[in-house]
């Protein structure tokens, strides 16, 4: 009887979290239409080192479809796809991050580009945002490295492992939050370099800035929700237990 009802419970538990990943990919998707919308309506669209200026472009783009959306995916990747292999998680958590280190590595070269190929150039780490940017993308790096070898292809014991979890978890919000507010601080300043006095006029694109805004931040909220909520958390699947290796992944 005690069992039907925990049953019950944790159906209606997933039921709910169902709800709230679909309104977060919902979410997500519009976030990176507008974005896409705001680069190809008001910023010029796309374009290499032959046109310094519009290769910035690139950046707003590939950040905030990587250090913001697949970074929130790749968080929740255990939670989202609960019923797979423990195995096959991993791999797709490690093979995001992998995506999302080369797509910040185009964007920050687009806008590395787009600062020293201008005459005049313009100085490179000035910014607020570009201080939060490189701590953001420095934890990224880090907690990729150490998760690799520590969880992937273990070079440390498993008690060990299990000690450092935490403070896996712990730098993977922290960093998912620096990037999110990297993102805010980035959109802010390229739009008032942009509009300047006319920002306070609220013109079309400064109405879709402040909605991609918005949208980044509802994004990110819901991802630590959903991320540190303990009700949401994946439950192992005996298929988890080793057949291989005979011990517990
Ligand atoms: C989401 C993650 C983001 C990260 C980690 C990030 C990181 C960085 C870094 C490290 C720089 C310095 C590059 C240099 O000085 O050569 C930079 C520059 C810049 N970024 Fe971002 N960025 C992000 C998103 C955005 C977004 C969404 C925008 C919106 C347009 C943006 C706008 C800019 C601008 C205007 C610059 C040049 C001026 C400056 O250095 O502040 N960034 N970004």
């Amino acid at each position: 009887m005690e069992s039907t009802s925990t049953n019950n419970q944790s159906g209606r538990t997933y039921a709910d979290f169902r709800v709230l990943y679909l309104v977060l990919q919902l979410i997500g998707c519009t976030l990176l239409i507008l974005m896409l919308c705001w680069v190809f309506v008001y910023l010029g669209g796309l374009s290499w080192s032959s046109q310094p200026r519009i290769q910035f472009n690139w950046h707003p783009l590939l950040m905030t479809l990587g250090m913001v959306y697949l970074y929130g995916n790749s968080i929740l990747v255990y939670r989202g796809l609960r019923y797979a292999r423990k195995r096959s998680l991993k791999i797709s958590h490690a093979s995001i991050f992998g995506t999302i280190m080369l797509l910040a590595i185009i964007a920050a070269w687009a806008v590395y580009d787009s600062h020293v190929l201008v005459d005049p150039p313009i100085p490179n780490l000035y910014s607020l945002h570009s201080w939060i940017g490189l701590i953001a993308i420095i934890l990224f790096i880090c907690q990729w490295i150490c998760g690799f070898f520590s969880f992937l292809y273990p070079i440390i014991p498993p008690q060990q492992r299990e000690q450092f979890m935490p403070y896996h978890v712990y730098f993977g919000l922290a960093g998912f939050g620096a990037s999110t507010a990297a993102a805010l601080l980035g959109l802010c300043e390229k739009t008032i370099f942009k509009l300047g006095g006319e920002y306070s006029q609220l013109p079309s694109e400064a109405v879709m800035v402040n909605m991609i805004g918005v949208l980044i931040l509802t994004f990110a909220a819901l991802v630590l929700y959903l991320a540190t909520n303990r009700h949401f958390r994946r439950i192992p699947l005996p298929e988890d237990t080793i057949l291989l290796t005979g011990h517990d992944e």
